[in-house]
C-alpha cells in the first residue's frame, strides 16, 4: 500500500514539475516588466494596484537587495506609474470612450477600472500574460460586466490578431500603450504603427501613450522631488534595472528626437496632438508622499503636454 502511494506521489511531483517548466518557458522575460510595473504602483497605495499584485503571492521581482537605491528608486518609480496609469484613464473618462485595446497591457488595474465602469477593454498580450491576466482580473470585475473583460494573443504585429481585438471590444476604438515601445526594435515598431494607422482609419479613435517622451517625464519627476543632480542617476539605474529583467539591451533611442517621432508617424498617415498629461491631479495618491513644494511640481508636471493622442489622417 505504501509503495502503491510514494509511486502516485512520484508520478504527480514529475507532471507538476514538467507543467511548471512548460509555464515558465512560454514566460518570455520581457512579461516579468508588466509585473514590476504593478508593483511600483502599489507602492503608491493605489488599493487596485495592491488588490492585484497580493494575487502573485511573495514573488517581488526586484527589491532592497537588487537595488542599490532602493528607497528612492521606489518612490520615484512609483510616482512616474501612477502618472502613466492616471493620465490614459483620465483621457479615456474624459472621451468617454467605451472600447479600449491596451497594448502589452500586462497586469495593470486600468483594466479593472474601466471594465467596472462600463467599457470593454482587451489587454492585448504575449500568450503566457494573456492567460494568466486572464486567471487574476476577473475576480476583481463586478459580474454583470464579467464579458466586457478579454485577454487575448495579440502581437504587436500582428494585423489579423488586432482587427480580431477591434470585433471583440467595438469601435470607435482608444488603443493604449504605456511602457511597451522600450522593447520595440524600429522594424516592430514600424510594423506595429502601420497595422495601427489602418485600425484607426477603419475604425476611428485614437492611440494614446506618453512613452515617447518618457525620459524626459521620469527626469522632471525626479528634478521635483530629488533635485537636479540625482536625475540622471536615477533615470539610468531605473533603466538599467529594466534591461536587466529584459536580458538585452532597451530601444531607448530609437527615434532621436521627438520631431523624427512625428516625422515617422506622420509618414504612416498618423496626426499627433501633444495634450496635458493630467488635466485633474486632485486624486493622485502620490501626493500624499510629497510635501508642499513637491507636490507643486508634480502638478505642474502634470499640466505638460506629455500625453500622444495619435490619430490617422482622415
Ligand atoms: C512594461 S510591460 C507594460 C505593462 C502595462 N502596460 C502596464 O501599464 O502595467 C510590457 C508588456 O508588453 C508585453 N509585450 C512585449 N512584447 C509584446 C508584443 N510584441 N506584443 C504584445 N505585447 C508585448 C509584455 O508581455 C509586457 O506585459
Amino acid at each position: 500500500m505504501q509503495k502503491i502511494f510514494m509511486t502516485a506521489a512520484l508520478i504527480c511531483a514529475v507532471i507538476f514539475l514538467s507543467s511548471a517548466k512548460t509555464l515558465a518557458a512560454e514566460f518570455e522575460l520581457v512579461s516579468y516588466s508588466a509585473q514590476v510595473k504593478l508593483q511600483w504602483l502599489a507602492t503608491t497605495g493605489m488599493p487596485e494596484a495592491k488588490k492585484i499584485l497580493a494575487e502573485f503571492g511573495t514573488a517581488n521581482i526586484y527589491g532592497k537587495k537588487n537595488l542599490k537605491d532602493y528607497d528612492r528608486l521606489e518612490k520615484l518609480n512609483g510616482i512616474y506609474q501612477e502618472l502613466c496609469y492616471a493620465s490614459t484613464a483620465q483621457y479615456v473618462a474624459s472621451k468617454n470612450y467605451k472600447s479600449i485595446i491596451d497594448i502589452g497591457g500586462g497586469y495593470t488595474p486600468r483594466a479593472v477600472v474601466m471594465v467596472n465602469d462600463g467599457r470593454k477593454y482587451l489587454g492585448a498580450e504575449l500568450n503566457a500574460v494573456a492567460i494568466s491576466a486572464m486567471q487574476i482580473m476577473p475576480k476583481f470585475i463586478k459580474p454583470e460586466f464579467q464579458q466586457n473583460l478579454f485577454y487575448d494573443e495579440v502581437l504587436v504585429e500582428d494585423r489579423f490578431a488586432m482587427n480580431e481585438a477591434v470585433g471583440k471590444v467595438g469601435r470607435p476604438v482608444c488603443i493604449i500603450e504605456d511602457g511597451l515601445m522600450i522593447y520595440l526594435t524600429k522594424e516592430r515598431a514600424d510594423k506595429m504603427f502601420t497595422i495601427i494607422h489602418d485600425v484607426l482609419k477603419q475604425n476611428g479613435g485614437c492611440y494614446i501613450t506618453s512613452d515617447f517622451v518618457t525620459e524626459k517625464m521620469f527626469k522632471d519627476l525626479a528634478v521635483a522631488i530629488y533635485g537636479e543632480n540625482s536625475a540622471q542617476k536615477l533615470f539610468d539605474e531605473t533603466a538599467k534595472m529594466y534591461e536587466n529583467l529584459f536580458g538585452e539591451p532597451l530601444h531607448l533611442n530609437t527615434f532621436k528626437s521627438e520631431i523624427e517621432v512625428i516625422n515617422f508617424l506622420k509618414a504612416k498617415g498618423l496626426n499627433v496632438r501633444q495634450v496635458p498629461l493630467i488635466e485633474d491631479p486632485s486624486q493622485l495618491y502620490s501626493l500624499k508622499k510629497l510635501n508642499t513644494y513637491q507636490a507643486s511640481q508634480l502638478k505642474k508636471i502634470c499640466a505638460k503636454n506629455y500625453l500622444w493622442v495619435i490619430t490617422a489622417e482622415s
